[in-house]
Protein backbone atom coordinates (compact mmCIF):
# COMPACT_ATOMS: atom_id res chain seq x y z
CA UNK A 1 0.00 0.00 0.00
CA UNK A 2 1.51 3.63 -0.59
CA UNK A 3 1.69 5.93 1.98
CA UNK A 4 1.57 8.74 0.26
CA UNK A 5 -1.54 7.81 -1.66
CA UNK A 6 -3.00 6.70 1.81
CA UNK A 7 -1.77 10.26 3.29
CA UNK A 8 -3.58 12.40 0.50
CA UNK A 9 -6.93 10.11 0.81
CA UNK A 10 -7.26 10.56 4.03
CA UNK A 11 -6.35 14.19 3.96
CA UNK A 12 -9.10 14.82 1.48
CA UNK A 13 -11.75 12.74 3.42
CA UNK A 14 -10.83 14.79 6.27
CA UNK A 15 -11.46 18.26 4.27
CA UNK A 16 -14.50 17.45 2.89
CA UNK A 17 -16.07 15.73 6.45
CA UNK A 18 -18.98 18.07 7.43
CA UNK A 19 -19.76 16.34 11.06
CA UNK A 20 -18.90 14.87 14.06
CA UNK A 21 -20.35 11.66 12.30
CA UNK A 22 -17.98 12.01 8.84
CA UNK A 23 -15.05 12.38 11.18
CA UNK A 24 -16.10 8.96 12.70
CA UNK A 25 -15.75 7.33 10.00
CA UNK A 26 -12.58 8.21 8.61
CA UNK A 27 -11.19 7.61 12.40
CA UNK A 28 -12.73 4.42 11.52
CA UNK A 29 -11.59 3.69 8.05
CA UNK A 30 -7.81 4.91 8.94
CA UNK A 31 -6.99 4.75 12.33
CA UNK A 32 -9.10 1.54 14.26
CA UNK A 33 -8.01 -1.81 14.51
CA UNK A 34 -8.97 -3.00 11.13
CA UNK A 35 -8.06 0.80 9.95
CA UNK A 36 -6.04 1.00 6.87
CA UNK A 37 -2.81 2.13 9.09
CA UNK A 38 -3.21 -0.24 11.49
CA UNK A 39 -3.16 -2.68 8.40
CA UNK A 40 -0.16 -1.37 7.30
CA UNK A 41 1.68 -1.03 10.69
CA UNK A 42 1.50 -4.96 10.92
CA UNK A 43 2.73 -5.73 7.38
CA UNK A 44 5.84 -4.12 8.47
CA UNK A 45 7.20 -7.20 9.86
CA UNK A 46 7.11 -8.80 6.07
CA UNK A 47 8.96 -5.85 4.60
CA UNK A 48 12.99 -6.20 4.13
CA UNK A 49 15.12 -4.74 6.95
CA UNK A 50 16.22 -1.37 4.80
CA UNK A 51 12.28 -0.53 3.76
CA UNK A 52 10.96 -1.54 6.87
CA UNK A 53 12.70 1.02 8.88
CA UNK A 54 11.76 3.93 6.82
CA UNK A 55 8.17 2.73 6.08
CA UNK A 56 7.81 2.45 10.08
CA UNK A 57 8.40 5.64 10.53
CA UNK A 58 6.31 7.19 7.59
CA UNK A 59 3.63 5.08 8.60
CA UNK A 60 4.14 6.50 12.18
CA UNK A 61 3.97 9.76 11.23
CA UNK A 62 1.02 9.34 9.46
CA UNK A 63 -0.80 7.87 12.04
CA UNK A 64 -0.06 10.76 14.66
CA UNK A 65 -0.71 13.55 11.76
CA UNK A 66 -4.55 11.86 11.18
CA UNK A 67 -4.78 11.89 14.91
CA UNK A 68 -4.01 15.08 15.18
CA UNK A 69 -6.14 16.47 12.38
CA UNK A 70 -8.96 14.45 13.13
CA UNK A 71 -8.52 15.67 16.72
CA UNK A 72 -8.71 19.20 15.75
CA UNK A 73 -12.23 18.62 13.50
CA UNK A 74 -13.23 16.86 16.20
CA UNK A 75 -13.40 20.20 18.52
CA UNK A 76 -14.37 22.39 15.83
CA UNK A 77 -17.59 20.31 15.56
CA UNK A 78 -18.51 20.04 18.84
CA UNK A 79 -18.10 23.41 19.67
CA UNK A 80 -20.03 24.55 16.70
CA UNK A 81 -23.10 21.88 17.63
CA UNK A 82 -23.09 23.20 21.26
CA UNK A 83 -23.03 27.20 19.75
CA UNK A 84 -26.03 26.11 17.33
CA UNK A 85 -27.68 24.61 20.37
CA UNK A 86 -27.02 27.79 22.58
CA UNK A 87 -28.49 29.88 19.49
CA UNK A 88 -31.51 27.66 19.35
CA UNK A 89 -32.22 27.37 22.90
CA UNK A 90 -31.81 31.89 23.03
CA UNK A 91 -34.13 32.95 25.70
CA UNK A 92 -35.02 36.69 25.52
CA UNK A 93 -35.50 37.95 28.71
CA UNK A 94 -36.76 41.26 28.00
CA UNK A 95 -40.07 39.51 26.21
CA UNK A 96 -43.32 39.62 28.22
CA UNK A 97 -44.09 37.14 29.90
CA UNK A 98 -46.74 34.63 29.33
CA UNK A 99 -49.86 35.64 31.96
CA UNK A 100 -50.31 32.72 34.38
CA UNK A 101 -54.75 32.49 33.84
CA UNK A 102 -56.11 33.57 37.09
CA UNK A 103 -59.82 32.50 38.54
CA UNK A 104 -62.30 34.18 39.97
CA UNK A 105 -65.61 33.74 42.44
CA UNK A 106 -68.50 32.54 40.58
CA UNK A 107 -71.08 34.85 39.74
CA UNK A 108 -73.45 33.12 42.57
CA UNK A 109 -70.86 33.48 45.39
CA UNK A 110 -70.09 37.37 43.94
CA UNK A 111 -73.87 38.51 44.22
CA UNK A 112 -74.48 36.34 47.42
CA UNK A 113 -71.70 38.58 49.27
CA UNK A 114 -73.25 41.73 47.75
CA UNK A 115 -76.43 40.75 49.20
CA UNK A 116 -74.80 39.53 52.83
CA UNK A 117 -73.05 43.14 53.01
CA UNK A 118 -76.19 44.61 52.17
CA UNK A 119 -77.96 43.16 54.65
CA UNK A 120 -74.91 43.19 57.23
CA UNK A 121 -74.68 47.00 56.64
CA UNK A 122 -78.89 46.79 58.25
CA UNK A 123 -77.61 44.74 61.53
CA UNK A 124 -78.50 41.65 59.82
CA UNK A 125 -76.14 38.62 61.11
CA UNK A 126 -75.17 35.50 59.01
CA UNK A 127 -75.81 31.96 60.17
CA UNK A 128 -75.93 28.20 58.18
CA UNK A 129 -77.62 24.98 58.70
CA UNK A 130 -77.27 21.69 57.33
CA UNK A 131 -78.23 20.53 54.04
CA UNK A 132 -79.09 17.22 55.25
CA UNK A 133 -82.20 18.15 57.05
CA UNK A 134 -84.71 16.23 59.48
CA UNK A 135 -88.23 15.93 58.54
CA UNK A 136 -88.95 18.08 61.39
CA UNK A 137 -87.38 21.24 61.04
CA UNK A 138 -87.63 21.13 56.79
CA UNK A 139 -91.62 20.44 57.40
CA UNK A 140 -92.60 20.50 61.08
CA UNK A 141 -91.67 22.58 63.02
CA UNK A 142 -92.44 25.37 59.66
CA UNK A 143 -96.31 24.71 60.41
CA UNK A 144 -96.51 22.19 57.88
CA UNK A 145 -98.19 18.99 59.31
CA UNK A 146 -97.51 15.33 58.40
CA UNK A 147 -100.39 14.56 55.32
CA UNK A 148 -101.09 18.07 54.66
CA UNK A 149 -101.43 19.03 51.19
CA UNK A 150 -99.40 21.70 51.38
CA UNK A 151 -96.04 19.54 52.22
CA UNK A 152 -96.91 18.60 48.00
CA UNK A 153 -95.37 21.90 47.61
CA UNK A 154 -91.70 21.02 47.83
CA UNK A 155 -90.62 17.75 46.14
CA UNK A 156 -88.33 15.99 48.46
CA UNK A 157 -85.05 14.03 47.76
CA UNK A 158 -85.63 11.44 50.30
CA UNK A 159 -83.12 9.60 52.40
CA UNK A 160 -82.90 6.01 52.84
CA UNK A 161 -83.18 4.98 56.38
CA UNK A 162 -80.33 2.94 57.81
CA UNK A 163 -81.98 0.09 59.66
CA UNK A 164 -79.69 -0.51 62.60
CA UNK A 165 -80.03 3.05 63.30
CA UNK A 166 -83.15 4.75 63.11
CA UNK A 167 -84.05 8.18 63.38
CA UNK A 168 -86.38 10.11 65.39
CA UNK A 169 -87.25 12.37 62.46
CA UNK A 170 -86.29 11.21 58.65
CA UNK A 171 -83.59 12.65 56.63
CA UNK A 172 -83.89 14.58 53.55
CA UNK A 173 -82.09 17.21 51.15
CA UNK A 174 -83.51 20.39 52.48
CA UNK A 175 -86.02 21.72 49.73
CA UNK A 176 -85.32 25.12 51.23
CA UNK A 177 -83.31 27.54 54.06
CA UNK A 178 -86.19 28.21 55.95
CA UNK A 179 -85.59 25.19 58.60
CA UNK A 180 -82.79 27.17 59.91
CA UNK A 181 -85.22 29.79 61.06
CA UNK A 182 -86.28 27.34 63.45
CA UNK A 183 -82.95 25.78 64.74
CA UNK A 184 -81.98 29.54 64.79
CA UNK A 185 -84.65 30.59 66.92
CA UNK A 186 -83.88 27.53 69.24
CA UNK A 187 -80.63 28.78 70.13
CA UNK A 188 -81.06 32.87 69.95
CA UNK A 189 -82.49 35.20 72.30
CA UNK A 190 -85.25 37.46 70.59
CA UNK A 191 -84.50 40.76 68.81
CA UNK A 192 -82.89 39.24 66.20
CA UNK A 193 -82.25 39.68 62.89
CA UNK A 194 -80.23 37.16 60.31
CA UNK A 195 -80.03 36.03 57.05
CA UNK A 196 -78.87 32.15 56.16
CA UNK A 197 -77.62 31.44 52.49
CA UNK A 198 -77.36 27.78 51.18
CA UNK A 199 -77.45 25.26 48.94
CA UNK A 200 -81.23 23.38 48.79
CA UNK A 201 -82.77 20.76 46.70
CA UNK A 202 -85.87 19.53 45.12
CA UNK A 203 -86.48 16.52 43.16
CA UNK A 204 -88.11 18.10 40.12
CA UNK A 205 -88.03 17.78 36.16
CA UNK A 206 -85.26 20.72 35.22
CA UNK A 207 -86.05 23.81 32.73
CA UNK A 208 -84.45 27.44 31.95
CA UNK A 209 -85.47 28.52 35.15
CA UNK A 210 -85.45 25.35 37.58
CA UNK A 211 -82.55 23.33 38.50
CA UNK A 212 -82.33 20.26 41.10
CA UNK A 213 -79.86 21.97 42.67
CA UNK A 214 -80.45 25.85 43.84
CA UNK A 215 -79.12 28.56 46.26
CA UNK A 216 -81.58 30.82 48.86
CA UNK A 217 -80.75 33.28 51.37
CA UNK A 218 -83.37 33.02 53.70
CA UNK A 219 -83.86 36.16 55.97
CA UNK A 220 -85.62 36.31 59.65
CA UNK A 221 -86.38 39.58 61.75
CA UNK A 222 -87.96 38.90 65.16
CA UNK A 223 -88.77 42.36 67.32
CA UNK A 224 -91.36 43.64 68.88
CA UNK A 225 -94.00 45.88 66.83
CA UNK A 226 -92.81 44.72 63.71
CA UNK A 227 -95.18 45.28 61.06
CA UNK A 228 -95.45 44.22 57.44
CA UNK A 229 -94.81 47.72 56.30
CA UNK A 230 -91.45 47.00 57.83
CA UNK A 231 -91.18 43.89 55.60
CA UNK A 232 -92.22 45.58 52.69
CA UNK A 233 -89.93 48.84 52.98
CA UNK A 234 -86.82 45.98 53.96
CA UNK A 235 -87.06 44.57 50.42
CA UNK A 236 -87.87 47.30 48.69
CA UNK A 237 -84.97 48.79 49.53
CA UNK A 238 -82.68 45.75 49.66
CA UNK A 239 -83.75 45.28 45.19
CA UNK A 240 -82.64 49.60 44.86
CA UNK A 241 -78.70 48.55 46.52
CA UNK A 242 -78.70 45.43 44.63
CA UNK A 243 -79.93 46.64 41.09
CA UNK A 244 -80.17 50.37 41.00
CA UNK A 245 -82.92 52.85 41.77
CA UNK A 246 -84.34 51.85 38.56
CA UNK A 247 -85.34 48.29 39.24
CA UNK A 248 -89.23 47.65 38.62
CA UNK A 249 -90.84 45.65 41.42
CA UNK A 250 -94.64 44.35 42.29
CA UNK A 251 -96.22 42.74 45.06
CA UNK A 252 -98.52 39.98 45.16
CA UNK A 253 -100.45 38.16 48.17
CA UNK A 254 -98.95 34.16 48.16
CA UNK A 255 -99.40 31.30 50.79
CA UNK A 256 -96.93 29.49 52.86
CA UNK A 257 -97.17 27.59 55.66
CA UNK A 258 -94.94 29.08 58.49
CA UNK A 259 -96.04 32.90 57.36
CA UNK A 260 -99.24 34.54 57.59
CA UNK A 261 -99.87 36.83 55.28
CA UNK A 262 -97.67 35.31 52.86
CA UNK A 263 -96.70 37.54 49.43
CA UNK A 264 -94.01 37.66 46.90
CA UNK A 265 -91.78 40.66 45.48
CA UNK A 266 -91.80 40.51 41.79
CA UNK A 267 -89.02 42.29 39.32
CA UNK A 268 -89.51 42.76 35.91
CA UNK A 269 -87.53 40.83 33.85
CA UNK A 270 -84.26 42.21 32.94
CA UNK A 271 -83.71 39.73 30.47
CA UNK A 272 -86.22 40.58 28.00
CA UNK A 273 -87.31 44.15 29.81
CA UNK A 274 -90.85 42.91 31.09
CA UNK A 275 -91.35 41.90 27.05
CA UNK A 276 -92.15 38.03 28.19
CA UNK A 277 -89.39 35.63 27.19
CA UNK A 278 -87.84 31.88 27.91
CA UNK A 279 -86.74 32.93 31.23
CA UNK A 280 -89.70 34.95 32.69
CA UNK A 281 -93.08 33.80 30.45
CA UNK A 282 -95.08 37.04 31.43
CA UNK A 283 -91.58 39.57 32.10
CA UNK A 284 -92.03 39.10 35.82
CA UNK A 285 -89.99 37.25 38.15
CA UNK A 286 -90.49 36.36 41.21
CA UNK A 287 -87.95 36.15 43.86
CA UNK A 288 -88.43 36.88 47.16
CA UNK A 289 -91.58 34.67 48.96
CA UNK A 290 -92.34 36.20 52.36
CA UNK A 291 -94.71 37.04 55.36
CA UNK A 292 -95.11 38.03 58.75
CA UNK A 293 -94.11 34.86 60.33
CA UNK A 294 -96.77 32.50 61.73
CA UNK A 295 -97.85 32.49 65.10
CA UNK A 296 -97.74 28.52 65.36
CA UNK A 297 -93.75 28.07 64.15
CA UNK A 298 -93.09 31.11 67.27
CA UNK A 299 -94.71 28.15 69.53
CA UNK A 300 -92.54 25.53 68.01
CA UNK A 301 -89.17 27.04 69.06
CA UNK A 302 -90.82 28.23 72.46
CA UNK A 303 -91.23 32.21 71.57
CA UNK A 304 -94.20 33.86 72.70
CA UNK A 305 -96.52 34.63 69.95
CA UNK A 306 -97.97 37.31 71.80
CA UNK A 307 -94.82 39.27 72.53
CA UNK A 308 -93.16 38.88 69.36
CA UNK A 309 -93.74 39.34 65.84
CA UNK A 310 -91.72 38.96 62.49
CA UNK A 311 -91.20 38.66 58.96
CA UNK A 312 -89.43 36.28 57.18
CA UNK A 313 -88.55 35.77 53.40
CA UNK A 314 -86.59 33.43 51.12
CA UNK A 315 -84.91 34.81 48.37
CA UNK A 316 -83.97 32.49 45.08
CA UNK A 317 -80.35 33.49 44.90
CA UNK A 318 -80.15 32.18 41.21
CA UNK A 319 -82.64 34.19 40.04
CA UNK A 320 -81.47 37.20 41.73
CA UNK A 321 -78.25 36.39 39.82
CA UNK A 322 -79.36 35.45 36.51
CA UNK A 323 -81.24 39.06 36.69
CA UNK A 324 -78.24 40.87 37.51
CA UNK A 325 -76.41 39.65 34.45
CA UNK A 326 -79.08 38.66 32.37
CA UNK A 327 -78.49 34.68 32.20
CA UNK A 328 -81.30 33.46 30.41
CA UNK A 329 -80.62 29.99 32.00
CA UNK A 330 -80.27 28.18 35.39
CA UNK A 331 -78.94 25.39 34.40
CA UNK A 332 -75.95 27.42 32.92
CA UNK A 333 -74.90 28.34 36.35
CA UNK A 334 -73.85 24.72 37.27
CA UNK A 335 -72.27 23.55 33.94
CA UNK A 336 -68.77 24.24 34.92
CA UNK A 337 -68.22 25.83 31.63
CA UNK A 338 -64.88 27.85 31.43
CA UNK A 339 -66.33 29.69 28.45
CA UNK A 340 -69.55 31.13 30.66
CA UNK A 341 -67.71 31.15 33.73
CA UNK A 342 -65.27 33.83 32.16
CA UNK A 343 -67.42 36.56 31.49
CA UNK A 344 -68.04 37.14 35.22
N1 LIG B 1 -89.08 28.51 51.87
C1 LIG B 1 -89.98 28.93 50.82
C2 LIG B 1 -89.74 28.10 49.59
O1 LIG B 1 -88.65 27.70 49.35
C3 LIG B 1 -89.82 30.39 50.52
C4 LIG B 1 -90.25 31.27 51.65
C5 LIG B 1 -91.52 31.77 51.63
C6 LIG B 1 -89.40 31.58 52.67
C7 LIG B 1 -91.96 32.62 52.65
C8 LIG B 1 -89.81 32.41 53.72
C9 LIG B 1 -91.12 32.92 53.67
O2 LIG B 1 -89.03 32.72 54.74
O3 LIG B 1 -91.50 33.75 54.67
O4 LIG B 1 -90.65 27.88 48.84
Amino acid sequence: MNINLVKKEALDEIDKAKNLKDIEQIFKKYLSKKGKITLILRTLKNLPENKKALMGKKANELKNLLKKVLEEKNIQFSTKGQKDGLVKKWIDVTAPGIKTPQGHLHPITQVKQQIEEIFQSMGFSISEGPEIETEYYNFDALNVPKDHPARDMWDTFWIKEIKSSPQRSKLLLRTHTSPVQARYMETHNPPLRVIVPGRCFRYEATDASHDVQFHQIEGLMVDKNISLANLKGLLEHFMKRLYGESVVTRWQPSYFPFVEPGLELLMRCEVCKGKGCSTCGNGWIEVIPCGMVHPNVFKAVGYNPKNWQGFAFGMGLDRLTMMKYKINDIRLLYSGDLRFLNQF
